[in-house]
């Protein structure tokens, strides 16, 4: 499968119509994210989430964030070949684009499934590799899409609205 989607059904029609449309973000930051440094992950994580707090971001939104984001920053560390992270944020919602070299995702569906993990040892002595960042980037966010296959780069997209209420 090279192509994944999830939407929360409460944001599905308004968030098609976003992404057919891609308006200009208020708020724009890039990130570079190395090959198995895990020294610097985390820091596109954390800066997004520190100007997400200044927008006046607040509790459970910020929270879900900050989760969805960082799980993505360790999987481009910890599974490719290096790539970047862009942060869009608008008046309502933060869009995040992680764009990686590769290797990519043989089968979208598997990677999804809590437990799955190809990290090896050397990642699971850091404490990753449960098998469980992609569902709960999933758990956390509004949408989600992956477009990956084999040998090819990987593109991850996430929505999260500011809207408490879910
Ligand atoms: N950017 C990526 N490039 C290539 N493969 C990836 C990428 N992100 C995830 N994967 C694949 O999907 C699997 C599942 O990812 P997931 O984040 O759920 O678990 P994990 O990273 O292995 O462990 P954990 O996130 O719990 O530390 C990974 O083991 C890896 O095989
Ligand atoms: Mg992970």
């Amino acid at each position: 499968m090279a192509e994944y989607w999830f939407f929360h059904p409460k944001f599905e029609v308004k968030a098609r119509a976003f992404l057919a449309e891609l308006p200009e973000p208020e708020v724009v930051h890039n990130f570079q994210i190395e090959k198995l440094d895990f020294v610097s992950a985390g820091t596109a994580s954390s800066q997004i989430k520190l100007a997400l707090k200044r927008l006046g971001v607040a509790g459970e939104i910020l929270r879900r964030c900050a989760i969805a984001t960082y799980e993505a920053e360790i999987n481009v560390t910890a599974h490719s070949c290096g790539g970047t992270v862009n942060s869009n944020i608008y008046p309502d919602c933060i869009y995040l684009q992680f764009q990686d070299e590769g290797p990519g995702l043989e089968d979208i569906e598997q990677c999804m499934t809590p437990g799955f993990s190809t990290a090896d040892d050397s990642i699971r002595e850091m404490g990753f590799g449960a098998g469980l960042g992609l569902p709960n980037i999933k758990k956390n966010s509004d949408v989600l899409h992956i477009i990956s296959e084999k040998g090819k780069n990987t593109l991850l997209e996430i929505i999260i609205y500011f809207e408490a209420d879910r």
